[in-house]
Parts: C-alpha cells; sequence; structure tokens
C-alpha cells in the first residue's frame, strides 16, 4: 500500500471514530448520574422558632382566646372561692378546673391555688410578700420563689433572649417564664428529636430508621 493510501486509511478511520463519539455524546449513552433521591422537606414544627406555650401575656399581646382568664365571668365577686384537698392532701379540682395538671414540684407541694392567685381578688396573682401582680406579669411571681433562676434570667443565661444584641440599635427582649412552663406543671416537657441530616453523596445512610420521628 503506497504512504498516500494509508494516510487516507487513518484519515477516514479517525474521523468515524470521532463521528461515532460525537453521536454517542449527543445521544447521551453514558455517564447519566443516578437520579437523585427525593429529599422530603423536615417537618414545619422543627423549625418553628416559636417557644412551647403561649403565655398569659402573649394571648393577650396577640388577642388569642383569654375567656379562662376573665374568672369573674363564672365566679362571684362577693362569694369567697374555697380550695378543698383529699386525705393525701392532694387538691380536687372543680369541674370548670379539670382540665389543670397540679404538679408544681413534688409531693403536692404547691397545691394550694392561693399560693399564686390572690383568694380576695382572683384575677390577680399576689406574692408571699404580699406584692401583687396581674396574670401578665406572672415572671415576676415566679422571681419571688426561684430567685437564683430569676437572677439568671435577668442576664440573659435562663430563658431566651431575642431582640437586638447592640444596645444602641433597639431593645433585647426576654421570654416569659410562663412561654415555656405551666405555672400548675411547670417541669419542661420533654421535645421530640429532630430527624437526623440527609447528605445527599451517602444514599442509604442517609434514611432514617423506620419510627424515628
Ligand atoms: C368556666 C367558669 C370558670 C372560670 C372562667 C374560672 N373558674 Fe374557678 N371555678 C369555677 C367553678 C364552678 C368552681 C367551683 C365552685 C366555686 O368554688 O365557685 C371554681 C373553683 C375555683 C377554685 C377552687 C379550686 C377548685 O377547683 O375547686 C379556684 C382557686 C378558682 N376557681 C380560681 C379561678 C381563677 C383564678 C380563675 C381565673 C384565672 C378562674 N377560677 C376562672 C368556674 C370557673
Ligand atoms: C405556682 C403558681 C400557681 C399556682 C399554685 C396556681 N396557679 Fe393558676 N395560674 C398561675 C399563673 C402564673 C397563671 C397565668 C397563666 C400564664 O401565663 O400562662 C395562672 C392561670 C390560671 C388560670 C387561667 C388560665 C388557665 O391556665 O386556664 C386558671 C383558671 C387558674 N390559673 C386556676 C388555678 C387553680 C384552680 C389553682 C389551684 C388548683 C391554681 N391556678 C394554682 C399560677 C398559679
Ligand atoms: C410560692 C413559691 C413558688 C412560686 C410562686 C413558683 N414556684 Fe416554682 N417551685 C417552687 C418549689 C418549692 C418548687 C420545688 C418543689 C419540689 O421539687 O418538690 C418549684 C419547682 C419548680 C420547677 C421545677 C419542676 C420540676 O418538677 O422539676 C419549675 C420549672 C418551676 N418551679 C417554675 C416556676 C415558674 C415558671 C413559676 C411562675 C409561674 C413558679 N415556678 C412559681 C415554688 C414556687
Ligand atoms: C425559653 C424557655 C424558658 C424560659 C423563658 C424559662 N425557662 Fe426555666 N427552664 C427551661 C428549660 C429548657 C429548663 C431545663 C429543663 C430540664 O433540664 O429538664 C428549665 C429549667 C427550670 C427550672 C428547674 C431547675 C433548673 O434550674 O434546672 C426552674 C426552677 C426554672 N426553669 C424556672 C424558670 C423561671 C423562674 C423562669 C422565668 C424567670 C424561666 N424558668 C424561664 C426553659 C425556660
Amino acid at each position: 500500500m503506497s504512504a498516500d493510501a494509508k494516510n487516507t486509511l487513518v484519515s477516514i478511520g479517525l474521523a468515524a471514530g470521532f463521528l461515532a463519539l460525537a453521536g454517542a455524546f449527543l445521544m447521551n449513552l453514558w455517564g447519566r448520574p443516578a437520579a437523585v433521591a427525593f429529599n422530603p422537606p423536615v417537618a414545619p414544627d422543627f423549625t418553628n422558632t416559636a417557644t412551647v406555650r403561649l403565655s398569659a401575656a402573649e394571648l393577650f399581646r396577640t388577642e388569642g382566646d383569654t375567656s379562662g382568664m376573665a374568672c369573674y365571668s363564672c365566679h362571684d365577686e362577693k362569694k369567697p372561692v374555697t380550695v378543698k384537698f383529699d386525705a393525701k392532701g392532694t387538691v380536687i379540682l372543680s369541674e370548670p378546673h379539670r382540665d389543670l395538671v397540679m404538679r408544681h414540684g413534688r409531693n403536692n407541694r404547691n397545691d394550694n391555688c392561693f399560693i399564686c392567685h390572690d383568694s380576695k381578688n382572683l384575677v390577680l396573682l399576689r406574692a408571699h410578700e404580699g406584692q401583687s401582680f396581674k396574670l401578665t406579669e406572672s415572671t415576676r411571681l415566679c422571681g419571688s420563689c426561684h430567685g437564683p433562676t430569676y437572677r439568671d434570667w435577668e442576664a440573659g443565661i435562663h430563658g431566651r433572649t431575642g431582640g437586638f444584641w447592640s444596645r444602641q440599635m433597639g431593645a433585647a427582649t426576654r421570654q416569659d417564664c410562663t412561654a415555656c412552663h405551666d405555672p400548675h406543671n411547670p417541669a419542661f416537657p420533654p421535645l421530640k428529636p429532630a430527624p437526623a441530616p440527609r447528605p445527599l453523596h451517602l444514599r442509604g445512610v442517609a434514611t432514617a430508621p423506620k419510627g424515628a420521628h
């Protein structure tokens, strides 16, 4: 075979090879990445930044249902209210108040409603030193017994601080104690852990075990 014929043959061979490659690329014959698994968004209750409960102060601020705090819509201002206890010293709740869970500390220690509520004016709170507070000012009532925690709260190391870090830009905000603690049953409720993160590149490993959340 002559040198010219050889060159022509090689050129044709190369051209055909590249054409085949171009065709393969155009038709996307290989190298397709596996489809990305559907990544469901985290349930909104795990990204919700609200506190675990609505305090009376927040209910009034947001004009929520405050009918439970209109004590004198049911009680008679002239009729004194009495609190009854069973033989073990556990409070006996009347029908309208059965929804309350009375468990402020152990041993029914704070079952007497009038440790906190004013027996002479139900819509007020009354601290043991005799100070009077509105239902919306309960943080100061809590502070009258929980001095060290109240001090921590004032300093911003208990509870939650929001608002502005720089006081020149605006005020810092503090959440009231009852935004996190039920005054009648104040132990902080256990929270469900949020699901684990899903790293997309570790397929298989990332799927949470059944019933993990
Ligand atoms: C839906 C009606 C209703 C509302 C609202 C209500 N109460 Fe009562 N409460 C009752 C009834 C009925 C009783 C039992 C009879 C009584 O003592 O007058 C009672 C009893 C009580 C008792 C005695 C403990 C018990 O369970 O028997 C206390 C203390 C009390 N109420 C405080 C309050 C305070 C404080 C408020 C407002 C923050 C309030 N109540 C709002 C209906 C109500
Ligand atoms: C340790 C203090 C404390 C004790 C003890 C206490 N309360 Fe309260 N209670 C409060 C505070 C504070 C609020 C205001 C609620 C808030 O910010 O969520 C309140 C709110 C209420 C309300 C209106 C809102 C609601 O939660 O339904 C009723 C009714 C009530 N208390 C009844 C009672 C009765 C009846 C007893 C006794 C069996 C009692 N409380 C004992 C502190 C107390
Ligand atoms: C009259 C005093 C008094 C007032 C007012 C009071 N507490 Fe308490 N609190 C106690 C005592 C005493 C205990 C511990 C009782 C025990 O462990 O048996 C306690 C326990 C607690 C606990 C721990 C509960 C647990 O089971 O671990 C929390 C949280 C708490 N209080 C929050 C509050 C909040 C919030 C307020 C205001 C709404 C408040 N307290 C008002 C006396 C008070
Ligand atoms: C933003 C939520 C939040 C606020 C606001 C808050 N607490 Fe707490 N508190 C907690 C949590 C969470 C715990 C820890 C519960 C646990 O360890 O089981 C706790 C624990 C406590 C305890 C148990 C003892 C301790 O120190 O561990 C007391 C008492 C208490 N808080 C009182 C208060 C009082 C009084 C206020 C208001 C001055 C307040 N808290 C405000 C979330 C809050």
